[in-house]
């Protein structure tokens, strides 16, 4: 794991000024004892994202993103933990040997060394004279030898153990090869998984081999298209995007990034220049690579499929992005085609000029949802509206509402009072959840909250948590109290951007935190205020305890056992009367 001492995390982080280093990827502006900038987790025009020098953290009002300088160094160029420490250290001047570290620190290296030599094989086979029926296949398909090279296209030969018996020279262990997956095991012994596909490469978001796709080209029949190699500690398909590595500069570049189905689109694309591009690899995009996507541009654009599983691709990947507060444009493709079959039908040109002018995402569910309705029986007319009614309220955009309301009741010769009506009536929830911040919260929630604000900023009130309370009823706030009150009791102080880097289950501990700074209370705390808070949290302790007795008082069968039960009832009550 973490081979680095706390010491000299502690050292590289307080050696540079987050202020300054945040500067670097996104202008600042000074405003009161803070600094404001356009925050680059999420979609966002205004300058939402808050530095603090005196605490060394920052914070989006909108997004929630929080950390210190190392959290923003990891999340903005996407690298693990100890790579933004050496971008650190290089900021600050020091030495730090990432190298060794790296070697210790990874205990998965065996499958990464397996997984580059793997692919130095299969890409030397396809330059040999075993490669001559691959490559004609590729030039078939218009793929050069420059392409070649960059996507590191390469061969399985036909022969069945070649891999293998290269990787046993190595002195391999036989269950780590196993384990790999590209080495399998049937009557014969111990041979390659793959033999006679093309490979694909598949990279990790640094752009480390992790995986492959093997194709079939000699016309084979009854066989899947493409396999991938299996899951393992280092490739998770969920959790990349091909091409990734590649695209991420130029996306940022043209802050623009274009999201296919297939790889081979995504090479497509690249031979007529276009390199901000990723795809998918034939599964529904998850929440992780949707928050991987929102980071690489402000404008996102869907170019899927024109054939109907990718017109609902398109749909489901919205959806997702939506979850996390960004709105996709979306190119759609005529006539059941892909975008590497439409860019050799219809040339370079013309695909460009398609990419420059994406629909709107409610314009594509406008026109996919009007598909295969007859819009002259009444009946089509209402599910189609009922369709995009159920869509409007998914969406936190007011003026896209207001107009899409205005178009069809123009269509229909529909009262839009009367369609905004029926929009109200729609139960289901929007789907698009709002930054906590405007979250209502009720008054424990509140309590909890702001003892915490000032638990993060005086040890008095840590002092006065750990005598006065036993326990947070709300289990996050309870975590990052357990957080605060253990880091005093080490350090005897409280410093925010340190008791990041000791946070476990990272995420959580750190949405929680930055609720709790954007609160932006005032800067003294009275300890009317402080014990006003104690109350109410001991309040919800007793309230919550007297909601759990009630119940068990109406299950209880047993006579005595109830007395029992009301009389605890009875003896929370009075405590209660104390404290209102
Ligand atoms: P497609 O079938 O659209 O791929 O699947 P493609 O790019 O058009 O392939 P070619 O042009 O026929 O060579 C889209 C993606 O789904 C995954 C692959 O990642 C592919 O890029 N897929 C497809 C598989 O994993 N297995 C398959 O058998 C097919
Ligand atoms: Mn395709």
């Amino acid at each position: 794991m973490r081979m680095m001492s706390q010491d000299e995390i502690s050292h590289i982080r307080s050696s540079v000024d987050i202020v300054d280093v945040i500067s670097r990827y996104i202008p600042l502006v000074p405003k009161g004892r803070n600094y404001f900038g356009v925050c680059p987790f999420h979609d966002d025009k205004n300058p939402s994202m808050s530095v603090s020098r005196e605490k060394q953290i920052y914070t989006c009002f909108s997004c929630g993103a929080t950390g210190n300088v190392i959290k923003f160094i990891q999340d903005y160029e996407n690298v693990p933990f100890l790579e933004a420490m050496k971008i650190l250290a290089d900021i600050a001047g020091i030495s730090l040997d990432l190298g060794e570290i790296k070697k210790q620190s990874n205990h998965n290296h065996i499958l990464f060394d397996i997984y580059d030599l793997s692919f130095k094989f299969y890409h030397n086979n396809i330059n040999t004279a075993f490669g001559k029926k691959a490559k004609e296949y590729l030039k078939n398909r218009d793929i050069d030898e420059s392409i070649i090279k960059e996507f590191g296209i390469g061969l399985a030969l036909k022969n069945h153990d070649m891999l293998f018996q290269l990787l046993s020279s190595k002195k391999y262990d036989l269950n780590v090869l196993m384990k790999s997956g590209l080495i399998s095991r049937n009557d014969m012994g111990y041979v390659d998984s793959y033999y006679n596909r093309i490979m694909f490469p598949l990279w990790d978001i640094s752009g480390k081999v992790v995986g492959f796709s093997g194709r079939i080209f000699n016309g084979e029949q009854d066989m899947s298209k493409y396999v991938n190699t299996r899951e393992t500690e280092i490739f998770k398909k969920g959790e990349l995007l091909y091409n990734y590595h590649r695209a991420k500069e130029e996306a940022r570049k043209e802050n623009k990034v274009i999201i296919m189905e297939g790889f081979m689109d995504v090479i497509r694309a690249y031979t007529i220049g276009i390199k901000n591009v990723i795809a998918m690899m034939g599964t529904a995009v998850t929440k992780e690579q949707a928050l991987l996507i929102k980071r690489m541009a402000r404008e996102i654009v869907l170019c899927f499929d024109g054939d109907s599983a990718g017109q609902k691709a398109t749909l489901s990947c919205a959806e997702e992005l939506m979850k996390i507060g960004v709105t996709p444009k979306v190119v759609s493709l005529e006539a059941d085609m892909d975008p590497d079959e439409y860019i050799k039908k219809y040339g370079k040109e013309r695909f460009i000029g398609l990419l420059e002018n994406p629909m709107n995402l409610m314009d594509f569910k406008l026109s996919y949802f009007k598909k295969h309705k007859d819009l002259s029986s009444d009946q089509d007319i209402s599910k189609y509206i009922h369709d995009i009614l159920g869509e409007l309220t998914k969406m936190d955009d007011e003026i896209l509402k207001e107009l899409t309301i205005q178009k069809m009741s123009q269509e229909f010769g529909l009262n839009p009072e009367f369609l905004k009506s029926k929009l109200s009536d729609q139960t289901e929830k929007p789907v698009l959840k709002l930054p906590t911040v405007s979250r209502k919260l009720n008054k424990y929630d509140k309590a909890q909250m702001y003892l915490l604000y000032y638990m993060l900023k005086y040890k008095e009130v840590i002092q006065l948590y750990n005598q006065e309370i036993p326990y947070l009823p709300t289990e996050r706030y309870r975590n990052l109290a357990f957080h605060i009150s253990y880091y005093y009791k080490i350090n005897g102080n409280i410093d925010i951007a340190s008791l990041i880097d000791q946070f476990e289950n990272k995420e959580e501990l750190l949405k929680t935190l930055g609720e709790i700074d954007q609160l932006n209370l005032k800067e003294n705390y009275t300890m009317e205020e402080i014990q006003d808070y104690i109350q109410v949290i001991r309040e919800y302790d007793i309230k919550n305890g007297q909601a759990d007795l009630e119940r068990k008082l109406k299950e209880e069968r047993d006579i005595h056992e109830k007395v029992r039960i009301a009389n605890e009832i009875i003896a929370l009550k009075v405590r209660r009367e104390q404290y209102d």
